[in-house]
């Protein structure tokens, strides 16, 4: 089937991008940005890969490629994370919640060939962990986000419900938190993917924030958004992402452990204002068997990307202070 993947120059849409071929799909490439670096990095060769560039707001944008390469279905990751929000809540709102629209109405509009969006939703849609009690939260809660950003996402989660109730197009929402990788490099939560850079270089790095975190490995959210786009599920559905979850002091420690570099890594004690521990039992019925590497694996595997690139002169360290 022809997949076609918004934010495809992004950390996630990389390997969404590499898994979707892995599994011998058809892609379609959008993003606003033209810097293949990212991708380049993660599949080796982009090769012949169709890739349309332009701004995803841009009305009739979507529907264009839709159409021109007979697509079936969406993937959409093209967006402005917190900070960008933060900065911008008007544009962000422009990029997030307008950009998702312009998605669903390339689906509507599509005359039944796209048969299912895929977008990625956020863990940032919770609230602070007080709102949440005990134990691993589960999907349906209440939903009170401290950010543009989270706002942003709970209104593209009703986005997609009101598009199944009034269009019939099925959709399925991700919510990840903390996702590490090569390639990560924006966003308050890429510390982690940078601070693993850092010790790879031997530089000194401070993570903005503290508390449990739920780490995710890049491959397995990407993964999950290439399984989500082939299975066969009706209705607006929103799914928890869950990986390792463990305290910044720990992750640090795994990342000493690794890289073997100690004591250039350090942290601020302020936790992220969401809860760490999501129940994600309905993912994994779903969309289940789900891969989940562990922290110990993703770190390591990720110090190797830094390595390999770093040792060719390559890495770039420009995210790095
Ligand atoms: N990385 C995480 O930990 C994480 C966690 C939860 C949710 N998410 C969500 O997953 C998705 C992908 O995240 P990521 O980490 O790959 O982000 P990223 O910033 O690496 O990639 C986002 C991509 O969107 C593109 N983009 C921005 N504005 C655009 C526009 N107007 N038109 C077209 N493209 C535009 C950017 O150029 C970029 O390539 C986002 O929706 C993000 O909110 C990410």
């Amino acid at each position: 089937m022809g997949v076609l993947v918004t934010g495809a120059c992004g950390f996630i849409g990389a390997w969404t991008v590499k898994q979707l071929l892995s599994m011998g799909e058809e892609v379609v490439l959008t993003d606003v940005s033209g810097d293949l670096t990212r991708l380049r990095q993660v599949l080796g060769d982009v090769g012949e890969l169709p890739f349309v560039r332009g701004d995803i707001v841009e009305e009739g944008f979507i529907e264009g490629i839709v159409k021109k390469y007979s697509v079936e279905a969406i993937i959409h990751l093209a967006a402005f994370q917190i900070p960008q929000c933060r900065a911008d809540p008007v544009r962000g709102g422009m990029v997030n919640v307008i950009g998702t629209l312009r998605v669903f109405e390339a689906a509507k509009n599509s005359g039944g060939s796209v048969r299912r969006v895929v977008y990625a939703s956020s863990a940032a849609v919770f609230g602070p962990p007080e709102l949440y009690g005990e134990g691993p939260v589960p999907v349906h809660v209440v939903l009170r986000p401290a950010t543009h950003y989270g706002a942003f996402k709970v209104c593209n989660e009703l986005t997609a419900n009101a598009y199944w109730h009034e269009a019939r197009i099925p959709s399925v929402g991700l919510r990840p938190q903390v996702v590490y990788g090569l390639g990560r490099d924006v966003g308050v939560t890429s510390d982690v993917a940078r601070a693993i850079k850092a010790a790879v270089v031997g530089k000194q790095f401070k993570i903005r924030f503290g508390g449990l975190v739920d780490l995710q490995y890049v491959e397995d959210v990407a993964y999950l958004f290439a399984v989500a786009a082939l299975r066969d599920l009706d209705g607006a559905r929103v799914y928890n992402v869950r990986g390792d979850v463990l305290s910044v002091p720990q992750i640090i420690e795994l990342i000493e452990d690794v890289t073997g570099v100690k004591g250039h890594i350090s942290y601020e004690d302020k936790p992220l204002p969401i809860p760490a521990a999501l129940d994600d039992s309905e993912t994994e019925r779903d969309l289940g068997p789900l891969n989940k590497t562990s922290a110990r694996e993703g770190i390591e595997k990720t110090a190797s990307y830094f390595r390999h690139l770093h040792s060719r002169g390559e890495l770039d360290t420009s995210d790095l202070p």
